[in-house]
């Protein structure tokens, strides 16, 4: 069943098609990867569908309701959430509280807030905070809660990004090149760990460059050249495709 649907989406930054046409369906609880050069039109596809630059033609259908033209902290609130960037960090905070942010943004366990101002105040932040260590202890953060995030390595502060996100109790969380500047170990941890995020129901959508991480863990592909749908397909038939080859793969590590 597809969780999210974009129908024959567009998106124009003045007379640049940056995204055309674009069909794309996610099934429930699985990984579907992203892929394609530079200036594909990846990242755009995860800001059309979480409402930062709407689109200009098409529709975006979530869970069977029409969410083109909802604003991006409603589109938060119905569970789609996007992995949050190193920069997005709160370099002088700890790792707990950083984790704790994502409880108050406006996602769908902002539930909580409601009861910020009642009796059972105290006891709100006590889950939250139980929760954010159990999120801390599954992205590889355990012993860490107490650092500040600034001081972490490259490898965990991205490990914090997703970590805050999954404080957003996302339905579809959507990844923009995680690995990235990860040693080989942290790649494998990363992966492993995005694996086991879709194994608890939540569903993925990743945009990546590696490619050795993109086959290992993807249930689908679907690759973008210029704004527009060049192949999809499951790994073993996107990297036999010769469009993609030609288009993408022949210049990339595989
Ligand atoms: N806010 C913007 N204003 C104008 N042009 C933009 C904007 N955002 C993206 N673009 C252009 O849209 C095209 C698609 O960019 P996008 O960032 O989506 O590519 P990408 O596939 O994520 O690339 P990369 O792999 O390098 O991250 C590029 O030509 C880019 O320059
Ligand atoms: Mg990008």
């Amino acid at each position: 069943m597809a969780l999210l649907e974009l129908k024959s989406v567009g998106k124009n930054f003045g007379k640049l098609q940056a995204v055309s046409e674009l069909d794309l369906s996610v099934d429930k609880g699985k990984i579907h990867s992203l892929i394609g050069p530079n200036g594909a039109g990846k990242t755009t596809v995860f800001n059309i569908i979480t409402g930062v630059y709407p689109a200009t033609h098409g529709r975006v259908i979530f869970n069977g309701n029409d969410i083109t033209r909802l604003e991006p902290h409603k589109i938060a609130q119905r569970g789609i959430v996007r992995s949050f960037q190193q920069t997005f960090l709160f370099m002088f905070s700890t790792v707990l509280d950083n984790v704790l942010t994502g409880f108050h943004m406006n996602c769908r366990a902002g539930a909580l807030k409601e009861f910020v101002h009642t009796p059972s105040a105290r006891k709100i932040d006590r889950e939250a905070k139980e929760q954010a260590l159990q999120i801390i202890e599954f992205m590889g953060l355990g012993g860490l809660e107490y650092e500040m995030a600034g001081n972490l390595p490259h490898g965990h502060q991205r490990a914090l990004g997703v970590s805050i996100a999954l404080a957003c109790n996302p339905a579809l969380l959507l990844l923009d090149e995680p690995v990235t500047g990860m040693n080989p170990t942290e790649t494998a941890d990363m992966v492993e760990r995005i694996r086991k995020i879709r194994d608890k129901g939540i569903t993925i959508i990743l945009v990546e460059h590696a490619m050795r991480v993109v086959m290992n863990v993807s249930d689908m592909i679907t690759v973008l050249s210029y704004g527009q749908k060049i192949a999809e397909g499951l790994p073993d038939e996107i990297k036999e495709n010769r469009e993609v080859i030609e288009a993408y793969l022949g210049r990339e590590e595989k």
